[in-house]
């Protein structure tokens, strides 16, 4: 049975998450606020190594200079009696009323400028903290009416913006990142780079790409109806997961943020594969933060808080060790070779060979038997998908 968590396994949540009071658009808070250093305490006992956190997640939104120093103070005593770290830092430009149109593609130009420099300021505090990544999700930078935003428009702020961020760090000389996180909607009816797609496009047209990645959470791209784990892998291939965000949805609909592996276990499965043994050699593929972008339900109070920040670091562990003993299984192995699924990695055209060449193999499609394909030569994904379930659900060592 899997082990408990240790500091080793990269374990992070952010702060909004265990921190989740239970409001929703139908009803208020159902728990009360829990304080910065209770979380540090308990992540630390509970075997998290880090702690992620908006700006007005330490100190509320409009904090004198002396307030939020207290509570940075506060942080920063805590980290040091646990040893917990701060891998990620974002800001929040999504609730306080001045950014109902967004911050950085606000309409309005006043508001896009003190985004910037809210932006700016957590930047600094998170360099002043060691974070390594700053994470944007654009929750407001969207719109519910079609007239009412220039997509093109807005597109080029956001580029200014993130441009601008990125030489802020380079002239700072910060060793910093940025992950930025789609989502398709909600809060806005419709929200700008909805989908891992989109932000990795986005990224190419920028000033310095290199310092671009994204930050994909499960529950965003399932809401979109796609595959998470496939969506990983397009990020890696790109060389752009800097982050990630994990936790459980069921389905399109509203953003549940649900414990991780609540939601579509089977590719939950397929994602904790993917990152632990889809590197070089059956390693990991990223190394990065396992961070927990989740929220407790409202019908929890604080003992189910903490019984499901666990659930989602044991969901991944136990994850982790069936793809372990489906990787290891020989009748498995077996299966993916009569799947030729390593096949896909050889190269179609052999060394050298060119079209002209291709076209002159008559043995590639004069003479090839595409006939030969229909009621035989089956691909066996099926019996190769059971195995994978088996091992999920336990039934195979
Ligand atoms: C969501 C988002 C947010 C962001 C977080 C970081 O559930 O819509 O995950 O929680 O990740 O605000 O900026
Ligand atoms: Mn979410
Ligand atoms: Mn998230």
């Amino acid at each position: 049975m899997a082990g408990k968590p240790t500091p080793d396994d990269k374990f992070s949540f952010g702060l909004w998450t265990i921190g989740y009071n239970g409001s929703d658009p139908f009803g208020g808070p159902t728990r009360p606020p829990l304080d910065v250093v209770e979380a540090v305490t308990r992540l630390a006992e509970i075997g998290a190594y880090g702690l992620t956190f908006h700006d007005d997640d330490l100190f509320d939104f409009g904090s004198s200079d002396a307030e939020r120093q207290t509570q940075i103070d506060r942080l920063k005593q805590a980290l040091a009696d646990t040893g917990l770290v701060i891998p990620m830092v974002t800001t929040n430009l999504f609730s306080a009323p001045v950014f109902k149109d967004g911050g950085f593609t606000s309409n309005d130009r006043g508001v896009r400028r003190y985004a910037l420099r809210k932006a700016l300021r957590q930047l600094d505090l998170g360099a002043e903290l060691g974070a390594k990544t700053f994470v944007m999700w654009g929750g407001r930078e969207g719109a519910e009416y079609d007239s009412s935003k220039d997509i093109r428009g807005a597109l080029e702020r956001y580029r200014e913006g993130v441009n601008l961020f990125s030489q802020y760090v380079i002239d700072k000389g910060y060793d910093i990142r940025f992950a930025i996180e789609p989502k398709p909607n909600e809060p806005r009816g419709d929200i700008l780079l909805p989908t891992v797609g989109h932000a990795l496009a986005f990224i190419e047209t920028l000033e310095r790409p290199e310092m671009f990645g994204v930050n994909p959470e499960v529950g965003h791209e399932q809401m979109a109806g796609l595959n998470f784990a496939a969506g990983i892998a397009q990020a890696l291939y790109s060389g752009k997961l800097f982050h990630i965000d994990l936790n459980g949805q069921r389905g399109i609909k509203y953003d549940q943020d649900l414990v991780f592996g609540h939601g579509d276990l089977p590719n939950a499965f397929a994602l904790v594969d993917l990152l632990e043994n889809g590197g070089p050699d059956g390693g990991q593929s990223y190394e990065g933060p396992r961070h927990f972008d989740y929220k407790p339900s409202r019908t929890e109070d604080i003992t189910g808080v903490w019984d499901s920040a666990a659930a989602n670091m044991r969901n991944y562990l136990l994850l982790k060790e069936r793809t372990k003993a489906f990787r290891a299984d020989p009748e498995v192995q077996e299966a993916l070779a009569a799947s030729r699924v390593a096949e896909i990695r050889e190269e179609t055209l052999s060394a050298g060979e060119t079209y002209a060449d291709l076209l002159a193999d008559r043995s590639a499609f004069e003479d090839f038997d595409a006939d030969s394909y229909f009621g035989a030569k089956g691909f066996g994904f099926v019996r190769l998908n059971q195995l994978a379930l088996e091992h999920l659900m336990g039934a195979r060592g």
